[in-house]
């Protein structure tokens, strides 16, 4: 992985980027000495060095368990408890995943992250006469959509094919012995799987949460924790700024805040990449926007929204700055035929990968971006394989702590979460919110 500052650091004085620069050491030692704010969710940075074999073996013969008793599996799972494992399977697998006839791994699908009833209803009508097995997580073991979601699948699952076979099919992620989800667990005899104590959901998608899922859907989760190891090692409080990709990446994002750029858009130009960015706006946007601080944490899939959002990011506000997530070499090789006729005046192009074409459309738009005044920050990695997403994975961890330390935050709490939920509880009348209920039907009377 290699991260590329030269059209984003122009935008800044030298002077301001240096002063940040300084800081990011003493953020990153915070890290690793536990002296910073939110030093009980910390687990996250020296965890690929301390995963330990027995777990990754025991993922890997459930994830198998799964894969051969299974044509379908459902990850019920919200914000951490879903988006990382959903990046890695969407990365690696072929994008038509679901459509190929003939599988060696079941089709992994998602719920439990959206309250849609359509979406459930269309997830039941599609599992209806197939076999399927959930894998429920949740460290809090009580978010309302995941649980919703689990209640509606288990009641499907058992009456398909009676408790006992549903119970071999099941898998929770939870809390090792708080949670209504550790309690049913319990009850019912299902296999599970513990969230550390000291990882918040965004930074669990090196725990079972994230490699349960990815090794079902039948990925190598060793190759990924190696990944994620590379990484650990190169981000380290001891790697000097100058070596230190994190460092750099914090640096810099804060360095082009303090210079009016308050949006930071994850750009890819592969469509594997649609979810890795929903991960890491999740991992940016509930780590730094508190206090009335942070990055606001956006994302565009290129060239596809080249037709809709790139007016905006060329020619728009320049509050923005850009990161540029780049793979070099692509899986397959698919090469433009030449054509007699050339109604459509692509024989210019024809003999070449597709990928030449968007490789320039890549480096085209980088030029007129930074042209049209938007810093841009490159990262390149050489393949969409499960090690460069392991290195990705660390690296927008280890990144996101130093910078949100730099900022000023707190970057492992999220208490703003909190509030739709309270709403919604005293909308629904949920027993123990009988004043809030009240409250906010005096204020819907106005
Ligand atoms: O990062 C976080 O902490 C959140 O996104 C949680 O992962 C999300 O709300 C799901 O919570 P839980 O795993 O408790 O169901």
């Amino acid at each position: 992985m290699k991260l590329n500052l030269q059209n984003a650091a122009s935008f800044v004085p030298a002077g301001s980027l240096k002063a940040i620069a300084a800081q990011t050491a003493a953020c990153n030692e915070l890290l690793e000495n536990g002296r910073g704010a939110g030093n009980d969710y910390i687990g996250w940075v020296t965890l690929p060095a301390e995963i330990d074999n027995a777990l990754l073996s025991d993922i890997e013969a459930t994830a198998k368990q799964l894969r051969e008793n299974c044509e379908i599996v459902v990850v019920a799972g919200i914000g951490g408890s879903y988006l990382g494992a959903r990046a890695v399977n969407e990365a690696l697998a072929s994008s038509f995943d679901a459509y190929m006839p003939q599988r060696k791994n079941p089709i992994v699908v998602y719920a439990g992250n959206n309250i849609g009833e359509d979406y459930l209803a269309d997830l039941m009508a599609l599992l209806k006469g197939r076999k399927f097995g959930i894998i429920n997580i949740s460290k809090s073991g009580t978010t309302t959509e995941t649980a919703l979601a689990f209640r509606l699948l288990k009641t499907m699952l058992e009456q398909q094919v009676g408790k006992d076979e549903a119970r071999k099919r099941i898998v929770a992620v939870t809390d090792k012995a708080k949670g209504a989800l550790r309690s049913l667990a319990t009850k019912e005899g299902y296999k599970t799987y513990v969230i550390p104590d000291n990882v918040g959901g965004r930074f669990s998608v090196l725990t079972p949460v994230g490699l349960l899922p990815i090794a079902v859907a039948g990925w190598d989760i060793r190759a990924i924790v190696k990944g994620a190891q590379d990484m650990q090692k190169a981000t380290a409080a001891n790697v000097p700024y100058e070596q230190n990709p994190a460092a750099q990446y914090a640096a810099i994002r804060n360095a082009l805040l303090q210079y009016g750029k308050t949006t930071e858009i994850l750009v890819n130009f592969n469509p594997r990449l649609h979810y890795f960015a929903e991960w890491w706006k999740q991992l940016y946007g509930e780590s730094e926007g508190k206090d009335h601080l942070g990055i606001f944490p956006a994302s565009v899939d290129f060239t596809t929204d080249l037709h809709s959002m790139g007016q905006w990011i060329q020619d728009g506000e320049r509050t923005i700055f850009e990161t540029v997530l780049s793979v070099g070499d692509q899986k397959h090789s698919v090469v433009i035929p030449s054509d007699a006729a050339d109604l459509d005046g692509l024989n210019y192009i024809a003999g070449r990968r597709v990928d030449e074409v968007n490789k320039m459309a890549e480096l085209g738009t980088r030029l007129a971006h930074v042209d049209g005044g938007v810093p841009n920050l490159l990262i390149t990695i050489p393949a969409l394989t499960e090690r460069y997403l392991g290195q990705l994975i660390y690296f927008f961890e280890r990144a996101c702590g130093i910078s949100g330390y730099v900022l000023g935050v707190n970057p492992f709490n999220q208490p703003g979460v909190e509030a739709y939920k309270k709403n919604m509880f005293a909308l629904l009348n949920k027993p123990g919110y009988e004043a809030q209920s009240a409250a906010i039907q005096a204020r819907l009377k106005g």
